[in-house]
Formats: C-alpha cells, sequence, structure tokens
C-alpha cells in the first residue's frame, strides 16, 4: 500500500517539469515543502508499526533525495532559458550609447609618428634632462662664449656660476650620448625645451624638439640629404619636395636650414608659405669635428650628421593649425578633432 503510493510519487516527480518560476515553486510546493507529498510520507511515519519503520524511512529519504535532485535541475533549467530569453529580448540593431573616450594630442601623434618613421630606419631612442648644464647645453656644442643664445633673453637661467638653465634644444641630448657611447650611433631624441621668449601664434616659451644624431666611418652630407627625403615622403607624402638652405649653427659645419615643399598650395605660393612655395622645418649640419672631439669621440676617424625638428611646427603643417597656442589651451573642441590616431 504504503509502497504503491511511493512509487506514484516518483513517477510523478519524474515526469514533472517546469517551464518558468511560477511552475518551480508549484513544484517546490508539491514535493519540497513540509506540507509537501514528501512531507506528508514524513507525517506518517508515527503509524507504521516500529519493526517497519527502518524499511519505511529508508523508501521516503530516497523519495526526498529525488525531489531535491529533481528541483535542482529544473532550478538550472529555468536559469539558463531565461538568460537565452533576455539575450533574444536585445535589440541589436539599436544605436549604441555614445561612450566618450580620450584621444591621442596632436603633439603625441606626431612625436610617435616620427618616432616610428626613424625607429624602421635604424635610430633608437636617447633622452636627457631637461635642466642642463652650460656644458651640455652650451659649450660642449661649441658655443663661442660670447654667443647670443647664451644670453638672458633665449635662456631661461635657473643658476648663474656654474650655469644651470632650462635645455633651450634638443641637442644637448647628443652630447650626452657621444659622451657615453661609442660609434656607430644613431639616434633620435625628443623632448621639452625651453626659450624666452613672448608667446604668440608661432612661437612659445615651452615647445618640443626631436634630434637626430648619426656617427659613424665615412658619414657624408648625402647620408643626411637621403635620411630627410626619406623623412619628409614618411610623414607628409611621397610628392613633398625637400631643399637644404645654408646656414649656421655652432655645433654643424657646414649647416643647412630644412625646408620642404608647402603642404597646403603644393608649391604653388600661398599665405601660408608667404608665396615661396616653401616651409622650414628644422635646422641639420654635419657635427662639427670640435664637437665629436669634445665629446670624446676622434674626429679624424668619424664624422657624423645631425638635424633639429620642431614637432609643433611639424604638427601645424601635417594638420594645417594655424596657431601654436591651440597646442597647450587644452580647448576641447580642438582636440576632438584628433581623435582616431595617425
Ligand atoms: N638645435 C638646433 C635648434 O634648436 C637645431 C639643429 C639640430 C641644427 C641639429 C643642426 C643640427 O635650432
Amino acid at each position: 500500500m504504503q509502497q504503491e503510493k511511493i512509487d506514484a510519487i516518483k513517477s510523478e516527480i519524474a515526469a514533472t517539469d517546469a517551464q518558468n518560476a511560477d511552475e518551480l515553486e508549484a513544484y517546490r510546493m508539491k514535493y519540497i515543502s513540509k506540507k509537501s507529498v514528501v512531507g506528508e510520507l514524513f507525517a506518517e511515519m508515527r503509524n507504521i508499526p516500529n519493526e517497519e519503520k527502518k524499511a519505511y524511512g529508508q523508501l521516503i529519504n530516497e523519495v526526498k533525495v529525488l525531489a531535491e535532485e529533481k528541483f535542482q535541475v529544473l532550478i538550472d533549467k529555468v536559469n539558463s532559458s531565461q538568460k537565452q530569453s533576455k539575450t533574444q529580448d536585445r535589440d541589436l540593431t539599436l544605436p549604441p550609447t555614445n561612450v566618450s573616450v580620450g584621444g591621442i594630442h596632436p603633439l603625441t601623434a606626431t612625436r610617435q609618428r616620427i618616432i616610428e618613421i626613424f625607429e624602421r630606419i635604424g635610430f633608437n631612442l636617447s633622452e636627457g634632462p631637461e635642466i642642463e648644464d652650460d656644458w651640455h647645453n652650451f659649450t660642449a656644442l661649441n658655443f663661442p662664449e660670447n654667443h647670443p643664445a647664451r644670453e638672458m633673453q633665449d635662456t631661461f637661467f635657473i643658476e648663474k656660476n656654474p650655469d644651470i638653465a632650462l635645455r633651450t634644444h634638443t641637442s644637448s641630448v647628443q652630447v650626452r650620448v657621444m659622451e657615453n657611447q661609442k660609434p656607430p650611433i644613431r639616434t633620435l631624441s625628443p623632448g621639452r625645451v625651453y626659450r624666452n621668449e613672448a608667446i604668440s601664434a608661432r612661437a612659445h616659451c615651452i615647445f618640443h624638439q626631436v634630434e637626430g644624431l648619426y656617427v659613424d666611418e665615412n658619414v657624408g652630407f648625402a647620408d643626411l640629404k637621403n635620411t630627410l627625403y626619406h623623412f619628409a615622403k614618411e610623414m607628409f607624402g611621397k610628392e613633398t619636395k625637400v631643399r637644404f638652405r645654408p646656414s649656421y649653427f655652432p655645433f654643424t659645419e657646414p649647416s643647412a636650414e630644412i625646408d620642404i615643399s608647402c603642404q597646403l598650395c603644393g608649391g604653388s605660393g600661398c599665405n601660408v608659405c608667404k608665396g615661396s612655395g616653401w616651409v622650414e622645418i628644422g635646422g641639420s649640419g654635419m657635427v662639427d669635428p670640435n664637437v665629436l672631439e669634445n665629446c670624446g669621440i676622434d674626429s679624424k676617424k668619424y664624422t657624423g650628421f645631425a638635424f633639429g625638428m620642431g614637432i609643433e611646427r611639424i604638427a601645424m603643417l601635417k594638420y594645417q593649425i594655424k596657431d601654436l597656442r591651440l597646442f597647450t589651451e587644452n580647448d576641447v573642441r580642438f582636440l576632438k578633432q584628433f581623435r582616431p590616431m595617425l
């Protein structure tokens, strides 16, 4: 009699299904709770003759375990079907919510691009301090004692005698590299530089340069020219032309200013290039033998070239930015235009 009832409950449990939370709860009430049919079987215990209690106990325990196991199976089933229906409810054709991410500053992007171009032709990176002594910023670079660049109008001095100043160019890094490394040297030094100048659309007292230095046996002016031809084409496009204008720097001899064909008019003349078709991007030259010797490099065996460019200047030409102050004002309307990386 009891056996039959138990078997019936067992097969009922096996046959029960649940599709949702309500049906789960109904199952719980019917087979798990105190007042459930299984609970009733336990309550029945007191009417069972003592000698049968043990066998009966075993039987109803089996039912209890069975009911609980099935309950877990049903919970898992309902949960996973809920998850599925949640994804089915999603409308994948809706436009995405607008996530605002930060961009790369145009100066950072330009510096990265310059580094990439020179790294691919074998230049490594070097850095030096922004607070420099007179030796690395001037004396080792062959600046004569009375050179105007040492005067207060150009240089922010921090201490006098011995002079400590904010570096006025990244050429100071080439001195540090040559003092510490043996040729062949092929290095690129980007960094911040300082000059005591009034802030305007074309000048700032803080700006960025990148200096390139190549020292080895038999390095000639043709190497300098070809390196910069390569750079200009990679940076500004295949059609870009480069010209070298004779110039003077204390640390290079001969020296040349580097011009590229105007990015705006392509060389025919406009207000950006002031009608000339050319714009200046930096200075260059063959490292003066005095500089090599000052840094402990044998100038009879080795020669080298160096160049220096303003990163702001390159960025202004690349993106046709007319006012240098935009780089530091942090106006989001300006910065937003540079979201994608170069
Ligand atoms: N240091 C120079 C400047 O600041 C640029 C330069 C670098 C020129 C290397 C020649 C060689 O203007």
